[in-house]
């Protein structure tokens, strides 16, 4: 993965699902995530894809509120 993968979608995509796979492994953060999304997995990747499509693209797909879950984190 290189930083031109980053310029479409497709490659958006694969390193938010290699992140979200190491976070998943992590002690400290699987957790956090694992008891607040549960079930909502494939909702919550969508986002992140979404969400950096908006911000590395400039496509506006995200139509979220990015701060709101995580300031009592
Ligand atoms: C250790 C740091 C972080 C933790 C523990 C964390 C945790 C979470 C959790 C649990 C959610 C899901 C809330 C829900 O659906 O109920 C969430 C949503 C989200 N996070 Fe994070 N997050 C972290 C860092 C970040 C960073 C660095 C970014 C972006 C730069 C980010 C962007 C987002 C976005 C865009 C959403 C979706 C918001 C929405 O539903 O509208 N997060 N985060």
């Amino acid at each position: 993965m290189t930083k031109s993968d980053l310029h479409h979608l497709s490659g958006i995509r694969i390193l938010v699902d290699q992140s979200y796979r190491k976070v998943r492994q992590n002690d400290l953060l699987k957790n956090i995530f694992e008891t607040i999304i549960q079930y909502r997995w494939e909702d919550h990747l969508e986002k992140m894809y979404q969400f950096w499509q908006t911000v590395l693209l400039d496509e506006h797909t995200f139509q979220g509120s990015p701060f709101v879950p995580h300031p009592h984190l």
